[in-house]
C-alpha cells in the first residue's frame, strides 16, 4: 500500500513537475478552433490595440494567417514577449492558437 502512494506521488511529481519546462511542440488539438470565436477575440483582445497601426498589421484572417508563426514565437516568448510589456497570455490561449496552426490556419 505504501509502495503505491509512494509511486502516484512520484508520478504525479513527474507527470506535473515538468510540465512547465516542456514547450508542447507537438500537442493533441482534439477540437477545432475556431478563428471566428477563438483567435480573432485573442487577437482583438490583446493585440489589436498597437497592432492596427503597429507593424505587422493583425486586424484580419488574412493578417493573422500570415503572421501565424511569428505570433506563436511572439506569445510564446521565443521571439520579444508579446503583448508587449506583458503579461504573457495562459498556456491554453497559446495552445489554442498553435492548434488553430496545426489545423490548417483555417478562415472557420
Ligand atoms: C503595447 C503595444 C503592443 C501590444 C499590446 C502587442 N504588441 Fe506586438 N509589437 C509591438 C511593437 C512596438 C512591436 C515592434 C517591436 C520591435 O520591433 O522591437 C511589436 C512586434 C510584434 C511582432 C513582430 C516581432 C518580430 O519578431 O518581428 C509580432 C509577431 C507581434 N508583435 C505580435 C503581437 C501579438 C500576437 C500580440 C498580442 C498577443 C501583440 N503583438 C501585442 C507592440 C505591441
Amino acid at each position: 500500500m505504501r509502495t503505491v502512494h509512494s509511486l502516484l506521488i512520484l508520478c504525479s511529481i513527474v507527470l506535473f513537475g515538468c510540465k512547465k519546462d516542456k514547450a508542447p511542440e507537438v500537442i493533441n488539438c482534439d477540437q477545432d478552433i475556431s478563428f471566428a470565436s477563438k483567435i480573432q477575440p485573442m487577437m482583438d483582445t490583446y493585440c489589436i490595440s498597437c497592432h492596427q497601426s503597429q507593424a505587422p498589421i493583425l486586424t484580419n484572417h488574412s493578417d493573422i494567417s500570415a503572421n501565424a508563426t511569428a505570433i506563436l514565437n511572439s506569445i510564446k516568448g521565443n521571439t520579444q514577449l508579446m503583448p508587449l510589456n506583458g503579461p504573457q497570455l495562459n498556456d491554453s490561449l497559446i495552445e489554442q492558437f498553435n492548434c488553430w496552426i496545426q489545423q490548417g490556419k483555417l478562415n472557420n
